[in-house]
């Protein structure tokens, strides 16, 4: 449909769904490639004949991007086929067509300015196949999320599944040693066929996998969610941005609550709609689960106690209220024994709780 009103125009995937992050029921993301029309010469030899495509101009790429949107969104609308509840989301930092194809029952967004999130994309995928502990991690982050309302599939003030996989390479690029090189050492590794600069944005970066060296990091899947769990249940959100071109925490540059950079536009960051109350109850949950696993790793529960257990035990819906899948009272939430112990440690004097509440804190991070 695109090429009815841009011969030559390409329509190409991006995100989850071809970046080896995806599961059976994510969105289709798509990228309607008009780059390579302007850039051809725009006389085309049809036969005997010559044809010449023109574009009228407009004050802006914005506009532009909008105009162009809005025709294909009508046309979609009306003579897609299978196309339904198309709607067209304009006035989006990057606007985009939005709608559901029944035949293949795909969730659709197609923009048209958005080259930077294929390099993305690209990079995300390159990641997921340097270590097979990435794409586990990644999946079971995601899906702890999700079974806690963590992210949702509707817009709004949750963390998105993309910035959790940013979140988990950067907290496999923070181990010692490494198990993810940073962005910034994939681009010295970079050749001249790699080059690549959009919109004033360095995107280079290396993609011929056999010149990144494998990790030496040797330690267990299990090992590695317990600590991502400690890692971002203690992170300070509030003063340090993660941004995995460095590989380290940076200065928070403005006062979002949650502050991830976009890897290639480094001023952008990619959880700007993350409120505080989403913030803080991914880290409470964080520190519950790392609470749960460290348990587990003093008290493992038999297999005839027909206790879910392991990352099984971090899935339970009821993770904060403290009842196990078969409704049976598992361990209260780690802020309630906190609690309850330090009323159990709390002295006839002031200074003897303020001691005690002391001790506790560094025990229990
Ligand atoms: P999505 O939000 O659809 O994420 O953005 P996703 O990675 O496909 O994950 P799910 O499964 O749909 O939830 C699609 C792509 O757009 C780029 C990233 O490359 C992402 O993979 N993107 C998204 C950005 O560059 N910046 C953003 O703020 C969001
Ligand atoms: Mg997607």
């Amino acid at each position: 449909m695109a090429a009815a009103y841009f011969p030559g125009c390409a329509v190409r995937p991006f995100g989850s769904s071809v970046n080896t992050f995806g599961k059976l029921g994510c969105d289709l993301d798509m990228f309607m490639d008009l780059d390579h029309i302007g850039k051809l010469d725009s006389h085309k030899n049809a036969g005997k004949f010559l044809v010449e495509y023109q574009v009228k101009n407009v004050p802006s790429e914005r506009i532009a991007t909008q105009k162009i949107l809005s025709v294909i969104g009508e046309c979609l609308d009306h003579f897609g086929p299978g196309c339904v509840g198309v709607q067209k989301i304009l006035n989006a930092r990057c606007p985009l067509v939005r709608f559901s194809h029944q035949a293949s029952g795909f969730q659709c967004d197609l923009t048209t300015n958005n080259r930077i999130a294929l390099k993305s994309s690209e990079l995300l995928y390159i990641y997921g196949a340097l270590d097979s502990r990435v794409r586990a991690l990644v999946f079971s982050v995601r899906c702890w999320a999700r079974a806690h309302s963590v992210t949702s599939s509707i817009p709004g003030a949750w963390i998105t599944n993309f910035a959790l996989t940013l979140m988990v390479i950067f907290f496999l690029q923070r181990r010692s040693p490494p198990v993810l090189p940073t962005l910034d050492f994939l681009k010295t590794l970079a050749g001249a066929e790699d080059k690549c600069i959009i919109e004033g944005n360095n995107c280079t970066f290396v993609r011929d996998l056999n010149k990144i060296k494998p990790s030496e990091n040797t330690e267990t899947l299990e090992l590695l969610l317990k600590e991502f769990f400690e890692y971002f249940g203690n992170f300070a959100f509030n003063k340090n941005s993660i941004s995995i071109r460095q590989g380290r925490e940076q200065n928070k540059p403005d006062s979002s609550p949650l502050h991830i950079q976009n890897p290639f536009e480094t001023s952008l960051n990619i959880s700007r709609n993350v409120s505080q109350g989403q913030l803080q109850k991914f880290v409470d949950l964080a520190r519950e689960s790392a609470w749960i696993l460290e348990q587990e790793g003093v008290d493992h529960p038999s297999p005839s106690h027909n206790q879910p257990w392991g990352l099984a035990a971090l899935l339970v819906s009821s993770l904060a209220s403290g009842k196990s899948s078969s409704g049976k009272k598992r361990r209260r939430p780690a802020s309630e024994r906190v609690k309850s112990l330090l009323e159990s440690i709390r002295g006839p004097s002031a200074d003897a709780n303020a001691d005690g509440k002391r001790t506790l804190s560094t025990q229990t991070q």
